[in-house]
């Protein structure tokens, strides 16, 4: 399977009575950015914690890059960056500190991390503030060093949880920009989101999740398509399905 960089067969995950991701498959090929789109609740940010190995599923297996991630939880989380939803960041570091800590822990070596930490901050627009408390960050700010710290070991994979959230338009843009670089890097992609115009403009292929099921798969035209709207933005096919911020009424309209 060396072609996917990510494969879940079957996967469950149970909180208490709440089935949270049931039977979910799901086969990422390398090199695409990749979304889980779905309202909030809908599975996204478990399923993402259990590629990570942070969550174990209660039934079915993941693979990622040919590895078991049951059997070999390590390798596999280095092969992987992860920004989630609310970084915690330490508070009481800089944002140089910080991603000093960060790439120590992923055995980049020191110049290597020096030159990578520098070469982000400035194409982040945080040059000037890297020395400065995190204490003292905007959202926006916390979520750059997040994405970052999250690079700073050049992963093969990105998981990124409601990545453009807390972001102004400008930072958002970087983002988009930084994440088709990776992607023409090699780097597979996979993001979350409840807003179907970020999965649209960013994603080759998207999940519908919804009460932790996949419900429809496939590229942002495939679905226009199937919305009966070819050539619409995925917006437009949102409003004129549902006239609502619900996204229940296009997903049963996504897979009648
Ligand atoms: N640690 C947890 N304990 C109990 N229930 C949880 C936990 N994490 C998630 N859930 C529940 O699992 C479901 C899916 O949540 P989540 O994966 O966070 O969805 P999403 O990221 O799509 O918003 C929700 O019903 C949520 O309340
Ligand atoms: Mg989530």
């Amino acid at each position: 399977m060396a072609d996917y960089a990510v494969v879940l067969e079957k996967v469950s995950k149970r909180f208490g009575d709440v089935w949270a991701v049931r039977e979910l498959d799901l086969m990422i090929r390398e090199g695409l950015i990749y979304g889980l789109l779905g309202p909030n609740g809908s599975g996204k940010s478990t399923t993402m914690k259990m590629m990570l190995g942070v969550l174990s599923p209660d039934k079915g297996r993941i693979i990622i890059g040919g590895v078991d991630v049951a059997e070999n939880p390590i390798k596999v989380r280095k092969m992987m960056g992860y920004v989630p939803e609310t970084p915690h960041l330490y508070d009481y570091l800089t944002g140089i500190e910080y991603l000093d800590f960060i790439g120590e822990i992923y055995d980049v070596e020191p110049e290597v991390r020096r030159k990578r930490i520098e070469g982000f901050l400035e194409a982040f627009e945080l040059k000037d503030r890297g020395n400065e408390l995190i204490h003292g960050y905007s959202r926006g700010m916390k979520q750059k060093i997040a994405l970052i710290s999250a690079l700073l070991h050049r992963p093969r994979i990105l998981i990124l949880d409601e990545p453009l959230s807390g972001l102004d338009p400008k930072s958002a843009r970087i983002v988009k920009d930084l994440l088709n670089k990776l992607k023409e890097d090699g780097v597979t992609i996979i993001l979350s989101t409840h807003i179907l115009e970020i999965a649209d403009a960013l994603c080759d292929e998207v999940a519908i999740m919804y009460e932790g099921r996949k419900i429809a798969e496939g590229r942002p035209s495939e679905l226009r398509e199937a919305a009966g709207l070819p050539g619409s933005t995925f917006e437009k096919v949102f409003l004129k399905l549902t006239g609502t911020e619900d996204l229940r009424s296009v997903i049963e309209a996504l897979t009648k």
